[in-house]
């Protein structure tokens, strides 16, 4: 699983992303792409977020969770249910595969997920749609790294790694 949020637990708003954070951005590049042979499950209130040029998101097999039979974007792989998702995933034969959000697609894996790579971003009040509830003392936390911000990025950020202990 992979995160941006503030210190609030906020991670959306008018479902957008809250902040533009490129240093942000280029990690979860790097993380979910790896060595381009990943999977992403987003919901699709997610997918509908993302920009035109992002849809799909680029070397990726792009899952995206809908309750709705009908619904189908070009590059993109619809699952109705959890269990379907990962089933597309492995079948592609996909090396990682990463749960990227929003809230709701969260809630569903929090509990089967193994690690949750986690970006702090050091504000608050950011927006309306909330990280669910989680087990934290479940989790062992190790923190990687933390960016100051600068001109391109607008808050501090601290990314860090929960495994379950
Ligand atoms: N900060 C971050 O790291 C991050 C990452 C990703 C997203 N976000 C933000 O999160 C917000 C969107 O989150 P969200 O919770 O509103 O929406 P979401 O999780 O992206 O998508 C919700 C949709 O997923 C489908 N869905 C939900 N449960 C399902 C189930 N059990 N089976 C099949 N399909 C299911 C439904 O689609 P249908 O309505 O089509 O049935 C539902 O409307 C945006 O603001 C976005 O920018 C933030």
């Amino acid at each position: 699983m992979i995160v941006a949020m503030d210190e609030d637990g906020c991670i959306g708003r008018g479902n957008d992303l809250p902040w533009r954070l490129p240093s942000d951005m280029a990690r979860f590049k790097l993380l979910t792409e790896g060595d381009g042979y990943n999977a992403v499950i987003m919901g699709r209130k997610t997918w509908e977020s993302l920009p035109d040029a992002f849809q799909p998101l680029p070397a990726r097999v792009n899952i995206v969770m809908s309750r709705d039979s009908g619904w189908s974007a070009k590059g993109a792989e619809t699952a109705l249910y959890a269990g379907r998702a990962i089933e597309i995933a492995y079948a592609a034969g996909r090396e990682e595969c990463w749960i990227i959000g929003g809230a709701q697609i969260y809630a569903m894996f929090i509990d089967v997920v193994d690690e949750i790579h986690m970006t702090t971003v050091h504000t608050s009040g950011s927006g309306d749609v909330l990280f669910p509830e989680w087990k934290g003392s479940e989790w062992k936390e190790e923190i990687v790294e933390r960016i100051e911000s600068d001109e391109g990025n607008k808050y501090a950020t601290t990314y860090s790694i929960w495994m379950k202990s």
